[in-house]
């Protein structure tokens, strides 16, 4: 059973710049064992390169990356995935030639199936027809798989980079629905997410990250109550969807 005395995955005081941007301005973040956090901002704030410093396709140029207390800022993404943290990209990268039987194999590294990855599988409606080739699956039953393939390896952390891009409300529905099914049974879990419908349906607690740095961090109520929050982030979005 999770702990939630613990933090399981703790950056401190990451920074990154690409030429006069800093893309993260000592960013300290930290996860709980148990919890749920959506990662949110507007575009350019940072996301995608919070995501890739956790990952690890990204050194950071200061600052400090523990999973489990212990240091993995050095290591390569399938270092860290060997360490615990179960990745997942935007851009998909599913081997579409082979099948999902295959695809979740090359995941597994042997061993036993672990719970949360078969219920996933279930839920997502990807356990029936495993010997199909990933072409023949739809655009969001390809992000589901992907999923499934972090899963597969028994993470301590999933982190997700916008899971529900260029999927319907219905699949984003779902989506919420699985990853939160996945926590209650007390996986830790990161979701860098633009999709405000999405983050409303599943986030207990909310990091906003702006100018590369943390904005504010508070329960979905709190952070949408805050008119700072709204002008940065959920003002745009409204214009955007508008
Ligand atoms: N590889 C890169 N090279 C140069 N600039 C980058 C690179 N990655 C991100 N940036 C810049 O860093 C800032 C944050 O980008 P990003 O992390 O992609 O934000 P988000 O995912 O929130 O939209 C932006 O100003 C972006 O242009
Ligand atoms: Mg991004």
């Amino acid at each position: 059973m999770p702990d939630p005395a613990k933090t399981i995955l703790h950056a401190i005081g990451l920074q990154k710049r690409f030429g006069g941007v800093v893309a993260a301005r000592d960013v300290d973040f930290a996860l709980t064992e148990g919890e749920l956090r959506c990662v949110i901002g507007p575009n350019g704030a940072g996301k995608s390169t919070f995501f890739a410093l956790l990952a690890g396709i990204q050194p950071p140029d200061a600052g400090r990356i523990e999973l489990e207390g212990e240091d993995i800022t050095r290591l390569k993404p399938f270092q860290r995935v060997r360490k615990g943290l179960g990745l997942t990209f935007q851009t998909n990268r599913t081997f579409h030639a082979m099948t999902l039987r295959q695809n979740l194999d090359t995941a597994g590294r042997g061993g036993e199936e672990p719970a949360p990855f078969r219920a996933a599988l279930t839920a997502f409606g990807l356990d029936r027809g495993l010997d199909r080739p990933v072409t023949a699956l739809a655009h969001h039953e390809r992000q589901w798989l992907e999923i499934c393939m972090a899963l597969r390896g028994r993470p301590s952390v999933l982190l997700l980079d916008e899971p529900t891009a260029g999927m319907s409300p219905v699949e984003t529905r779902r989506t919420s629905d699985v990853l939160r099914e996945l926590n209650s049974g007390g996986l830790s879990i990161i979701v860098v997410e633009h999709d405000i419908a999405f983050v409303r349906a599943t986030a207990q607690m909310v990091t906003v990250l702006h100018q590369g740095a943390i904005f504010a961090e508070g329960t979905m109520a709190e952070i949408t109550a805050r008119e700072d929050v709204r002008a940065i982030y959920l003002g745009k979005v409204r214009e955007e969807t508008a």
